[in-house]
């Protein structure tokens, strides 16, 4: 459904995609791993055009992301960012229901509103916390309202950048289950970037680890352990030694 196809991107001397190939076939999870700053957020939002490649191409359902109509391309994905994102001036419930509340998917207030608690409830969070401004919540409790955010319009492709980071163990259980069930019973198509081994074994279907500007192991979730690449090896099992170095 989604392909990238020698990818590349720099930011001025920093290379940081370097030929970027990938499919995400139709209704599946794909997580994507790799060390810090290996361009993980920038390949989603490559895809996403928040950032313009300077080669190579990315196409949905083999249409090419850069043509077409901008609006309609963008109406069929949700996007959880990994800063959160959310609008500090607005309460949680207009956050969530964001899209609900505007363009084509527009939806009377009030039923926005009861979406909006539906799906903050989905995400362990009280009906009471609608009410509340961002700055009034926890960290991981921002997080989640984001995630309540990425999946209020029920989008048939959903970004997630690190959903579980900063949750404590059993929401990150709850979090991981709901991907799960989004990708099983909506037949959604998923991206997951992550650090939380447990959340990949957890969530992925197909797991793609990015290194040095390429993905330097692709394949399913189960072939992840003996995959006998010292790269893929070494980082899932959190090593410090090995051919990754830890100061880049
Ligand atoms: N808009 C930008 N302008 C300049 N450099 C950028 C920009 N966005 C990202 N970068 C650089 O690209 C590299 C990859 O960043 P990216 O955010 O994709 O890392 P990441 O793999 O998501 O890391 P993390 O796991 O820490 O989130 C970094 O060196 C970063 O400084
Ligand atoms: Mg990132």
């Amino acid at each position: 459904m989604i392909e990238l196809s020698n990818v590349h991107k720099t930011f001025g001397p920093n290379r940081v995609l370097r030929g970027v190939n990938l499919t995400i076939p139709k209704a599946t999870s794909m997580v994507i791993i790799g060390g810090s700053g290996t361009g993980k957020s920038v390949a989603l939002k490559c895809v996403l055009g928040l950032v313009t490649p300077d080669s190579g191409t990315i196409t949905l359902d083999g249409q090419d992301v850069t043509q077409g109509d901008r609006d309609a391309f963008l109406a069929r994905f949700g996007m959880l960012f990994q800063g959160g994102a959310l609008f500090d001036s607005l309460p949680v419930w207009q956050n969530v229901a964001f899209r609900l509340l505007r363009g084509s998917l527009k939806r009377p207030k009030d039923e926005a509103r009861e979406i909006a608690v539906e799906k903050l409830r989905r995400v362990g969070l009280k009906p009471d916390v609608a009410d509340k401004f961002p700055a009034e919540l926890s960290g991981g409790m921002q997080k989640r309202v984001g995630l309540a955010r990425a999946i209020a319009a029920e989008p048939e492709i959903i970004f997630f950048d690190e959903p579980t980071t900063g949750l404590d163990p059993i929401m990150s259980g709850v979090i991981n289950e709901l991907i799960r069930e989004i990708v099983v019973e909506m037949g959604a198509t998923a991206m997951t970037i992550t650090h939380d081994m447990t959340s990949v074994r957890a969530i992925a279907d197909n797991v793609a680890m990015l290194h040095d500007g390429v993905i330097k192991w692709t394949g399913p979730v189960a072939d992840m352990d003996a995959s006998g690449d010292p790269y893929l090896d070494q980082f899932i099992h959190g090593r410090a030694e090995g051919p990754i170095e830890a100061v880049r």
